[in-house]
Order: structure tokens, then C-alpha cells, then sequence
């Protein structure tokens, strides 16, 4: 079993990546794929740049050339849900692109035209792992919920309300959906793991800078529960 570990910025896997037995190391489509072993697991770790071209660009790559088996994508993300707040865990059940719009035709916010779905569920086996490894780490809050991805830094009162009233969402972020998608299309599991740096809203590329530090030692953690039971 090999895990694919993705993360959007080169900060969200610095921690994962000083941690690693890196064996080899390769360039493709502008990003470096780092395998080796980490806390006893195969994996092949990777930065994928921001956004969803770029997180599904990476995703198939991992699928088709590394021939990953499962895949994981930790980092930041702007909460949405009220009860969520920096350094808090959300453990994505499902996710949605929140910026696919054919509502011309009639079609729900989200909707991907001719695609059977547009609501990427997690794998339950990896959702639950990630769920074990918040109990373990008691002092995080967590929540598993709806996370939902769009090309856009969320830091607006109403756009957040609008995420929330539309798609019921816990949290949003620029990549997870689309890594979502491109594992259901290949029927390689999936889960999505992001700390909370901000709340969306007007302040929020100022509580971004301050809390992602915190939410990527959070992730870390986490995701180091879940690797040494897999
Ligand atoms: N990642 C972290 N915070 C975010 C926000 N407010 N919008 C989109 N992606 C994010």
C-alpha cells in the first residue's frame, strides 16, 4: 500500500516532509514527489501548488504514475460552520465545488453536468482512522462535515453565509473538491484532513497568516495518528 500525501502549500508540508525517509524525488507538471517512508508507511508526499488545476493535475499524477492506493490531503481552511474556529480540525465526510455553476439549466449550485455526482464522499474506513486520531489528540477540537472547495480566498461576511445556507458547509478551502473528484473518477479512496486558519470573513487573510502555522502542526499531528495505525 503505497499513501499519496497532498498538500497546496510548500508550508503545510514542511513539518511531513522533515519527518520523511525520502528515497527518491522527482519532477512532474512543476511539482516535486517525494517518496519514501514516513512514520513506518510508503508514501509519496507532494506539493501541489494553489487551486484546483493544479490539485488535480496533481492528484492523477499520483494515481497514474505512483500508482498510490490511497490518497490524503491535509492543510488550511477557512471555516465556515459557526461553531468552527482557528486550530480546530474539520475531517471532510464529503465536498463540493462550490464555483461549478450551471444553475441556467436549472441545476443546484455545485452540480457537474453529465457527472453522476457532485458530492465526493471520503472513504469511510479513512474518515473514520482520521476521527480515531482527533480522540487521540484531545486537545484539538474537531467536526466532520461538508468541505467546500472554489478558485477563490473566501474573505467575505456574506460569501461565507452563502457557503454555509447553500452547501450546509463546515469549511472551505481551493483544492480538496477537485482532489476529490479526480480519485472518484480513478475509485481510489480518499479523505480530506484541514485545520482551521480563519473564518472566512473580512479579517481573514490576516488570521490566515497568524493561524496556519498552528493549523499545520494540527494537521500534522493527525495525520501522524492515522499513518501509524495504517
Ligand atoms: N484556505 C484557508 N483559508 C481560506 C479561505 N478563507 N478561503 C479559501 N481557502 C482558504
Amino acid at each position: 500500500m503505497t499513501l499519496g500525501i497532498i498538500s497546496a502549500m510548500s508550508e503545510e508540508l514542511e513539518i511531513l516532509l522533515g519527518a520523511m525517509e525520502v528515497e527518491s524525488k522527482n519532477e512532474r507538471a512543476n511539482m516535486t514527489f517525494y517518496k519514501g517512508k514516513l512514520w513506518g508507511q510508503e508514501v509519496v508526499s507532494v506539493v501541489c501548488g494553489i487551486g484546483k488545476v493544479n490539485a488535480a493535475i496533481c492528484a492523477q499524477i499520483l494515481i497514474s504514475e505512483y500508482n498510490v492506493s490511497k490518497v490524503i490531503n491535509v492543510g488550511v481552511a477557512g471555516g465556515v460552520d459557526k461553531n468552527i474556529f482557528p486550530g480546530d480540525v474539520v475531517i471532510a465526510n464529503n465536498l463540493v465545488q462550490y464555483d461549478m455553476d450551471t444553475t441556467a439549466f436549472g441545476d443546484p449550485f455545485g452540480q457537474i453536468p453529465r457527472l453522476d455526482t457532485f458530492d465526493f464522499k471520503c472513504d469511510d474506513e479513512l474518515v473514520k482512522l482520521a476521527e480515531e486520531a482527533c480522540k487521540e489528540n484531545s486537545d484539538i477540537k474537531s467536526m466532520t462535515g461538508r468541505i467546500v472547495t472554489g478558485d477563490q480566498f473566501v474573505a467575505s461576511v456574506d460569501k461565507v453565509k452563502w457557503l454555509e445556507t447553500e452547501f450546509n458547509a463546515a469549511a472551505c478551502e481551493m483544492e480538496g473538491a477537485s482532489i476529490a473528484h479526480v480519485c472518484y473518477l480513478n475509485s481510489v479512496p480518499f479523505v480530506v484532513i484541514r485545520s482551521i486558519s480563519d473564518n472566512a470573513n473580512n479579517g481573514a487573510h490576516m488570521d490566515f497568516a497568524e493561524f496556519t502555522a498552528i493549523g499545520v502542526k494540527n494537521s500534522t499531528a493527525i495525520l501522524k495518528s492515522m499513518v501509524e495505525k495504517m
